[in-house]
């Protein structure tokens, strides 16, 4: 059988980041006709907002093979160089969370991505010597969660820059509705709304609630996923009105609850909830931001009064 993807494959069929879109098919569709490989792309945005799946349509867009591979996963030069030396001429290097590459793996990217070549340094001891390593033109795309986090040497290098944005609620609609016409499930329009409007702006999360969503209207009714069977489910699932998990809240009620509402440091508050750093700044704190549920001061986070509304508390803070 030739089941469609949940991944788009092509810019036509990918819903939303409308700005985003129009600038790449110009860049695309210009390179496409001077026969050049795309300029290097920089990825930036929350997790789960289809930063790898516009990579695959990038390449699919240009005729190009992809390599994909990740920052944590390219420990030395020698991977790094390992990679480049299998590049053919137009392939595309996918590097995911590349903020998180060493050092001077990202270095020797520098002269890769500038001049197509790399100097490598080949034996050891007595015998090592320095190697010019030419490289065949090729697009290396990297995503991250936050631009600022890579080096502005490093930043400067991509010719084409894109800042992914949370998704709006019509355009989730109209995500959940065509993953759900892959799937075989008969959803309702006002279903299909209902996931949207809690998937805090992220196709991922999207993606996920209509699947089990799907899982209890198949065992407790006719399989047909209506409005009310989408709030019977997120409520079973810990998902509130407003889209928030069971992280989301122990997150704000520990600020309200033990700090007064803020200020307090992430990493207090990491280990007071269990969570990674990094988790509560990459997942969870841009969308409450993002909502205004929470601020950012000088002196660490703070609960706005929108936030205290949400939960039904009283505000009674010292900040
Ligand atoms: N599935 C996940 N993200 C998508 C998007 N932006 N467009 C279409 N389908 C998707």
């Amino acid at each position: 059988t030739f089941e469609k993807s949940l991944r788009p494959q092509y810019l036509s069929e990918y819903i939303g980041q409308d700005d985003l879109k129009k600038e790449l098919s110009v860049y695309i569709k210009a390179a496409k006709q001077r026969e050049e490989t795309l300029d290097h792309v920089l990825l930036y945005g929350p997790p789960g907002l289809g930063k790898t799946t516009l990579a695959m349509v990038i390449a699919n867009e240009m005729e190009a093979n992809i390599k994909t591979t990740s920052g944590p996963a390219i420990e030395k030069t020698g991977d790094l160089a390992a990679l480049l030396n299998e590049l053919q001429p137009g392939d595309i290097l996918f590097i995911d969370e590349i903020h998180r590459l060493p050092k001077t793996v990202e270095e020797m990217l520098y002269s890769a991505m500038e001049d197509f070549s790399v100097d490598i340094v080949v034996g050891q001891g007595p015998t090592a010597h320095p190697v010019h390593l030419p490289l065949p033109p090729f697009t290396l795309i990297g995503a991250t969660t936050r631009a600022g986090l890579l080096s502005a040497p490093f930043r400067d290098r991509f010719g084409i820059v894109e800042h992914m944005k949370y998704y709006n609620t019509e355009d989730l609609q109209d995500i959940v509705l065509r993953s759900a016409d892959i799937f075989h499930t008969k959803i309702y329009d006002q279903g299909a709304h209902e996931i949207a409007r809690r998937s805090r702006g992220t196709p991922r999360i999207a993606n996920r609630l209509l699947k089990r969503v799907r899982d209890f209207a198949q065992v407790s009714n006719d399989g047909n996923v209506d409005v009310d069977i989408v709030d019977t489910s997120l409520k079973m699932l810990g998902v509130d009105n407003e889209g928030l998990d069971a992280t989301d809240i122990k997150l704000l009620k520990t600020m309200i609850e033990f700090y007064n509402g803020g200020p307090v440091g992430v990493s207090t508050l990491a280990a007071n909830i269990g969570e990674e750093v990094n988790t509560i700044e990459e997942m969870y704190e841009p969308y409450l931001l993002q909502i205004g549920y929470i601020k950012r001061t000088a002196r660490g986070r703070v609960v706005t009064d929108n936030g205290y509304h949400h939960l039904n508390y009283p505000i009674n803070r010292d900040n």
